[in-house]
């Protein structure tokens, strides 16, 4: 089978690697459709603190179960599945509080170990999820991003109440807003970048009011509308960002944080506690692929509107170096196998 490998950084490989089996518990997903990821582009560039060399990326796919391992219901060879990329103990502190994500022996496929940008892949059986036949592949390879804004809504219980401001209108920012709306049914969603471009991907995925801040203060255009935001998100995830984000909240509102920043980021405690401010972050998913792939059901989400471009696997290196350069042309971008 060929496989993407990133065998240092900056090396990129198609390489043929034997066609593994898979072990006790676990499923050979034969791979249809993949999705290329910030984190992606990062060990590529040797940019993720996290990531091992040699590595297989990829942690967004979708294909169909061609060989079940031992122990594995024979009825799910030939079942379509998009795979939660989160491998975790189920044993540990956090695993015992529902938040496998942050599981203390943690293994994230394409990153600890090899993923999904492969014509083959073998994974735990738990994490290969049953998409049903309404749900598109198209859409399939897509539950992984979605659940992103899953876990982030987890934490913040939206009602249809709330005002959201949304920094960020990359992928993350895009999944957060489409939840809001679809989902919660959120008032109001305002979403802030600095790109015009992805301001319209924004409003195409439902946002209200799209605001761009490289030239004007955020703060003032909201302090005019006398805007107070409840539920604030950064999925742009500069370090500047929590302080404003304390600044604009409404009193007794919520700040969710994707970020992963080393930097340090000031902050003032008056701000929070004189508010009472809710301060959550939000990393992967815990178990939220069967919540999103009910979101697809029942068409509250539409994927379609972050894919922008696909490329037959061959072309991997032109696929991440157009994400990466082309910041208002791309978001999704999809990589095909075996066609
Ligand atoms: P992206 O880079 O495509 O999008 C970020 C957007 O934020 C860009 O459109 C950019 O113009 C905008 N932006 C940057 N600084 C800004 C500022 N000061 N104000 C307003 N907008 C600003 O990235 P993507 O894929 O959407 O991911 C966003 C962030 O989320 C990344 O930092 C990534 O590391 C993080 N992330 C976190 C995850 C988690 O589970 N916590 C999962 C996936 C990504
Ligand atoms: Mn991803
Ligand atoms: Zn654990």
């Amino acid at each position: 089978m060929k496989s993407i490998v990133i065998q240092k950084p900056n090396a990129l490989l198609i390489e043929e690697r034997p066609l593994p089996a898979p072990a006790a518990g676990e499923v050979r997903v034969k791979i249809s459709l993949a999705g290329i990821c910030g984190s992606d582009s990062h060990i590529y560039r040797g940019h993720n603190p996290f990531a091992k060399y040699p590595r297989v990326i990829g942690h967004e796919f979708f294909g169909v179960i061609d060989a079940p391992g031992e122990g594995v219901e024979a009825g799910r060879l030939g079942q379509r599945v998009s795979v939660d990329p989160v491998i975790s103990c189920g044993h540990c502190w956090p695993c015992s509080v529902g938040k496998p994500n942050v599981c203390t022996s943690l293994m994230v496929l394409g990153v600890h170990r090899d993923g999904g940008f492969s014509e083959y892949a073998v994974v735990p059986a738990k994490n290969a999820w049953t998409i049903p036949d309404a749900i598109p592949d198209r859409h399939a390879v897509m539950v992984e991003p979605f659940t992103i804004a899953a876990n982030v809504t987890g934490h913040a219980q939206p009602t249809d109440q709330d005002i959201a401001l949304i920094y960020g209108a990359g992928p993350m920012g895009l999944v957060t807003v489409q939840a809001l709306k679809g989902v919660y049914k959120v008032k109001q969603v305002i979403v802030v970048d600095r790109i015009d471009e992805r301001l319209e991907m924004a409003k195409r995925s439902g946002a209200d009011w799209t605001f761009n801040n490289a030239e004007q203060s955020l703060q003032a255009a909201l302090e005019e509308k006398g805007i107070k935001p409840t539920l604030i998100v950064d999925a742009a995830c500069h370090p500047t960002i929590l302080q404003e984000a304390i600044t604009l909240a409404s009193p007794g509102g919520r700040i969710v944080l994707m970020g992963f920043s080393s930097e340090p980021s000031q902050v003032a405690q008056q701000g929070i506690t004189g508010k009472e401010l809710s301060i959550f972050s939000s990393r992967l998913n815990a178990n939220k692929f069967p919540v999103v792939i009910d979101w697809l059901e029942k068409g509250l989400i539409d994927p379609d509107k972050l894919i922008t471009h696909s490329f037959d696997y061959h072309h991997v290196t032109d696929a991440i170096e157009l994400f990466e350069k082309d910041q208002r042309q791309c978001c999704k971008v999809l990589l095909t196998f075996g066609q």
